[in-house]
C-alpha cells in the first residue's frame, strides 16, 4: 500500500485562531499517526498582524501559493483595529471565490456535556447540516449609498441570484440529503422577497424533481428558525442562501453547543480547487491569549477535512474522540461549562484518538 500523503496549507490567522489552530494540528496529528497517512503542513502568517505591518492580509500572489495544496486549514481573522470588511474582504471572501468554494457546509450535532436549551434532546435528535450557498446572494457589492447628510440620504443593496448559482447548491444538498436521512429542507422567504426567493423555489422544485426519492419541502425562513428550536428532530439537511445559511447555522450551533463546537467547510465540490475548513467562529478577541479558547470547532473542522480527503476512518476517530473527552469531562473548557484549558482539551481529545 503506497503511503498517503497531503499537502496541506494552515493559516492560524488571529486571536484564538493561533490557538485553536495549534490544537487541531495536534489531534489530526495523531489521527495521520494511526491511520497510516501523512499530513504535510505548510503555515502562512496572514492575518491582520500581517496587515499592520505590510498593508495587505496576504501577498499579492497568495491565490497561486494556495493553489497547489490539497485544503486549506484555517484559523480565523479579524483583529480590533483592523476593520472587519477589510480582514473579511482581504482573505477570506477572495479564497472563497477564486477556489469557487460555492458550498458552506456546517454541520452540527448535540454533544455530550451541552448546556444548551436543547440538552435534553438526543444525538440523534439533534443532528443536521446547513448547507449554505456560499458565492453569491445576498453578498455582493453590488450597491451604494447616495445624498449623505441629507434627510432624503439612502443606501441601497443588490442581491445577486444566478441560475447556476441556484442550481448547484441545490443540486449538492439533494446529493447530501440522499447519503442522509433523505430529507430536505429549503429556507425561503418568497412571501416578501418577490423576484429572488420565488426564483429559488422555482430552481429548487425543478431539481426536486430529479430527487424523487428525497423527501423535499420548502419552509419560510422565520418559521423555520423556530421549527429548528421548537422540532429539530424534524430536520435534517437545510439548504439556504449566503445570508439564510449564515444566521441559520449560528442558530443550529447555539442550539447543540455554542460558537465554540460548530465547524465549517468552503467546499469546491468538483474538486478543481483546494477546499478550505475552519471553524464558524471567529477570532474572539476578548479571549484571546487567555489560553481557554474551546479548541473543538476546529478540531471537528479538522475531520470534516479528512473527510474531504478521503480518509472516512481517521475522520470518524476524530469526532468521536471529541464526543469521548467531553463526556469524560476531560476536554471541557469554560464556554461549555467546564474548566479545561485550551491545550488540555486538545491533549485529552489526541489522545482519546488513541
Ligand atoms: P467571535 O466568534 O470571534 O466571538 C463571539 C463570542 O463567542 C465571543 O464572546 C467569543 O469569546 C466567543 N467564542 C467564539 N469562539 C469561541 C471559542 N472557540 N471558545 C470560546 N469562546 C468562543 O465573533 P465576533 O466577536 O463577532 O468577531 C471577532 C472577530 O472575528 C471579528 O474581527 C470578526 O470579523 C472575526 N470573524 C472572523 C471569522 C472568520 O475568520 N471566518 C468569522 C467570524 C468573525
Ligand atoms: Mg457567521
Amino acid at each position: 500500500v503506497p503511503q498517503r500523503d497531503y499537502r496541506i496549507a494552515s493559516i492560524p490567522g488571529d486571536g484564538i485562531g493561533v490557538d485553536v489552530v495549534a490544537e487541531a494540528r495536534k489531534v489530526l496529528d495523531r489521527a495521520a499517526a494511526r491511520y497510516g497517512f501523512g499530513l504535510e503542513w505548510t503555515e502562512f502568517d496572514w492575518s491582520c498582524e500581517r496587515y499592520s505591518r505590510t498593508g495587505t492580509m496576504m501577498p499579492e500572489d497568495g491565490i497561486e501559493r494556495l493553489s497547489v495544496f490539497d485544503a486549506i486549514f484555517l484559523g480565523a481573522v479579524g483583529f480590533p483595529g483592523v476593520p472587519d470588511h477589510v480582514s473579511l474582504w482581504g482573505l477570506l471572501i477572495p479564497v472563497r471565490r477564486a477556489f469557487a468554494q460555492y458550498v458552506n457546509l456546517r454541520p452540527v450535532r448535540l454533544l455530550p456535556g451541552t448546556s444548551s436549551v436543547l440538552k435534553d434532546r438526543t444525538a440523534e435528535e439533534l443532528d443536521m447540516v446547513i448547507v449554505r450557498e456560499n458565492s453569491e446572494g445576498e453578498y455582493s457589492e453590488l450597491g451604494g449609498r447616495h445624498g449623505s447628510g441629507h434627510p432624503g440620504e439612502f443606501a441601497l443593496q443588490e442581491s445577486v441570484f444566478t441560475r447556476v448559482g441556484v442550481e448547484r447548491i441545490i443540486r449538492y444538498a439533494f446529493e447530501l440529503a440522499g447519503t442522509r436521512s433523505g430529507r430536505l429542507v429549503s429556507a425561503t422567504k418568497s412571501n416578501g422577497i418577490i423576484h429572488t426567493m420565488p426564483f429559488w423555489d422555482e430552481i429548487f422544485a425543478e431539481v426536486a424533481a430529479d430527487y424523487p426519492e428525497v423527501g423535499a419541502e420548502q419552509c419560510h425562513i422565520d418559521a423555520l428558525a423556530a421549527r429548528m428550536v421548537q422540532h429539530p428532530d424534524r430536520i435534517d439537511v437545510v439548504v439556504g442562501s449566503n445570508l439564510f445559511g449564515d444566521i441559520l447555522s449560528d442558530l443550529a450551533a447555539a442550539i447543540t453547543g455554542g460558537l465554540g463546537m460548530a465547524p465549517s467547510g468552503n467546499i469546491n465540490p468538483p474538486g478543481e480547487y483546494p477546499s478550505m475548513f475552519e471553524a464558524v467562529h471567529g477570532s474572539a478577541p476578548d479571549i484571546a491569549g487567555k489560553g481557554i479558547a474551546n479548541p473543538v470547532a476546529q478540531i471537528l473542522a479538522g475531520a470534516m477535512m479528512l473527510e474531504h480527503l478521503g480518509e472516512h476512518a481517521a475522520a470518524r476517530a476524530v469526532s468521536g474522540a471529541v464526543e469521548t473527552a467531553l463526556a469524560a469531562g476531560e476536554a471541557a473548557t469554560p464556554d461549555f461549562g467546564g474548566h479545561a484549558t485550551t491545550t488540555e482539551s486538545g491533549t485529552a481529545i489526541a489522545e482519546a484518538v488513541g
